[in-house]
């Protein structure tokens, strides 16, 4: 596959803080990519260098070809839409789209033709002599994209354009920007702190803690193979349950025994293991293989499409409770009630082992 924009060794300090440690990162042509992580991470102020609107402190970013890295915003290829709407308010719609398109030196009627074609994109034909006050978030930040798009930029950066409207319109629009962005195979980043927009939206993910990458891959492989514990407490729901090494075959959680999932695992060892709730099966029995352990219930949280059990497992009072998420269609069969005790199955298979860090 093609790179499209490479960043390499990218770092940028604030006075004596690291807002990004030793980025490198390759964007294929055409790939919607989702930078994701909790607030302070840096996801910002890597797009921000992306664009040239706050340098680098060191490293290179190298775009279509070109050295972009120290290049002023304004001689860069990108559109960009941000949180908040940022149209001019005192502009009209048509007017907000055109100011971008009269600066690249194109003639009155070419401008009208492209203003109205992106209109008509976005829906909302008839919206061009409205002012953006007259419009609802969600119409806006589709005005935004449309302001963004109509320079037809090579890269299109987004930064968080959804976290501002509610569920209903944002789930919406992201199917919008995803049909668009595929469309038109243009190449996107889009900045977000919301895992579900990301594992829905974006070819890749990359996850980021403290300025730096901890983990990129597909949305599959980011969920089903997180590559640090952050990134599966990040992403998803985890059960972190504390483990210990007992023998060379089996390890140990609360007073239950289990075979060994993981050849590296070391006598003596601690470690957590990671459970999805999804992964979770209740049965009546323990399991003749012995992947199961006993637990309590201690509360049923009725979830729409499941039911989430809040279990403690026994003999281990200071853990978490253990989450275990129960499908409705499969509820009726167990009759599951609090108080009463089940055993838990785990498949090996989809068993997550997190050593702590010597
Ligand atoms: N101009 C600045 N001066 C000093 N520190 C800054 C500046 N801009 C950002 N930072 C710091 O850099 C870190 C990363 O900020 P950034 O805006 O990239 O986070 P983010 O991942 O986008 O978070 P959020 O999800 O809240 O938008 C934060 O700790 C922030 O306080
Ligand atoms: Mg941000």
């Amino acid at each position: 596959m093609e790179t499209y924009l490479k960043i390499e060794n990218v770092s940028k300090q604030y006075g004596q803080f690291t807002a990004l440690k030793d980025i490198s990162l390759d964007i294929h042509k055409g790939e919607f990519i989702c930078f994701l992580g909790p607030s302070g991470c840096g996801k910002t102020t890597l797009l921000r260098a992306i664009a040239g609107l706050d340098l680098a402190s060191s490293g290179k970013i190298t775009q279509n070809g070109i050295d972009t890295t120290f290049l002023a915003p304004e001689k860069r290829d990108f559109g960009i839409v941000f949180q908040s709407y940022a149209l001019f308010p005192n502009l009209t719609v048509a007017e907000n789209i055109s100011l971008g398109l009269r600066n690249q030196g194109k003639s009155l009627k070419e401008v009208d033709d492209i203003v109205i074609k992106w209109l008509d994109i976005i829906g909302l034909p008839d919206s061009g002599i409205k002012y953006p006050n007259q419009l609802s978030g969600g119409q806006q930040q589709r005005i935004a994209l449309a302001r963004a798009l109509s320079l037809s930029p090579g890269l299109l950066l987004l930064d968080e354009p959804l976290s501002a409207l509610d569920a209903k319109v944002r789930s919406h629009l992201r199917d919008e920007i995803r049909r668009l962005q595929r469309t038109l195979g243009i190449t996107t980043i889009m900045v977000t702190h919301d895992q579900d927009e990301a594992l829905a939206m974006a070819d890749r993910i990359v996850v980021m803690n403290h300025g730096c990458i901890e983990q990129v891959g597909t949305p599959q492989e980011i969920y089903q193979r997180p590559a640090s514990r952050f990134v599966a407490d990040f992403v998803g729901n985890m059960n972190f349950i504390p483990a210990s090494v007992v023998s060379d075959s089996h390890i140990r959680i609360g007073e239950t025994l289990l075979p060994k999932p993981d050849k590296a695992l070391l006598r003596g060892d601690y470690f957590e293991l990671g459970l999805r709730p999804e992964d979770l099966h209740f049965s009546e029995t323990a399991q003749p293989n012995n992947s199961s352990f006993p637990v309590q219930i201690e509360a049923l949280e009725f979830q729409g499409t499941f039911v989430r059990a809040e279990c403690r497992l026994q003999g281990e009072h200071k853990a978490d409770t253990i989450k275990v998420d129960v499908p409705i269609r499969e509820l009726r069969r167990l009759a599951l009630e609090r108080g009463h005790f089940h055993h838990v199955n785990i498949a090996k298979q989809h068993t997550h082992i997190f050593q702590a860090e010597h």
